[in-house]
């Protein structure tokens, strides 16, 4: 019999990663898996998740805020973070609902902080507003070589991505996606007890499995639930 809580507190977890690594697909499963179990969770993504913060998406990944510089951008991302974590956030987890997000604050330390060069203190000072106490319970980084990772995304996708959207950093060269995947596998390494890295070149079945195998182990809850017999 296993020692659980009759309530145990609701868990944030958050994926991680460079461009077309596949994130968006695991946070759908995760939430289909989590369902079936019976507990309450919410899907959400950044930049975005509130009305304010997708307008700060809008507004940064139509490119309008890049001659601003990368410091100027991780203030825009802090903004928009605050809204999210204070609106929807702070309250699920408040009322017993998961929250599993497609991106958080990892994405601005490794976009704006390690590979735009925004000084470490400044990164640090606005994850601190934003955040506001709330740290993921943990954090997955799915990790590929971002060549594979390119070769994944649909051509025709990614030329309208380019065109029309001028999506703000999928436009960068290869060399730079190199060294974003560098920043995230440093994050991972500097953060152990938060962070998972799990090879993403694999079937999104395998991958969903991996997932959700370190999520049973993390977290009695979940095994309690008879995890281990969901398909
Ligand atoms: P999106 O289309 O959601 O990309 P993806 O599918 O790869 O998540 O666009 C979000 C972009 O914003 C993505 O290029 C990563 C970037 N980003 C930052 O640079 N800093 C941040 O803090 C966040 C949350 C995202």
């Amino acid at each position: 019999m296993l020692d659980v809580p009759a309530q145990a507190a609701a868990r944030f977890i958050t994926f991680e990663g460079g461009e077309g690594v596949g994130k968006s697909t695991q946070v759908k499963r995760l939430l289909v898996r989590l369902n079936r179990l019976g507990f309450e969770a919410v899907r959400t993504r950044e930049p975005g998740g509130t009305p304010k913060a997708e307008a700060v998406r809008a507004f940064i990944l139509q490119g309008r805020s890049e001659s601003w510089g990368a410091g100027a951008e991780a203030v825009l991302f802090a903004a928009a973070r605050l809204d999210h974590v204070r609106q929807l956030i702070a309250p699920s987890l408040q009322t017993g609902k998961w929250v599993i997000s497609d991106r958080f604050h990892d994405s601005t330390r490794a976009y704006q902080g390690l590979t735009g060069g925004v000084d470490d203190r400044l990164i640090r000072g606005l994850e601190t507003l934003a955040l506001d106490g709330h740290q993921p319970d943990i954090t997955f980084v799915l990790d590929m070589d971002p060549a594979t990772a390119f070769a994944r995304v649909n051509a025709r996708e990614l030329e309208q991505a380019l065109v029309q959207t001028g999506d703000r950093f999928e436009k960068e060269d290869l060399e730079w996606h190199r060294r974003l995947r560098r920043a995230f596998l440093d994050i991972a390494a500097a953060n152990p007890e938060r962070c998972v890295v799990l090879p993403a070149n694999q079937s999104e079945d395998n991958l969903e499995h991996e997932v959700w195998d370190v999520l049973v182990r993390r977290f009695p809850e979940i095994e309690a639930r008879g995890a281990w017999s969901a398909p």
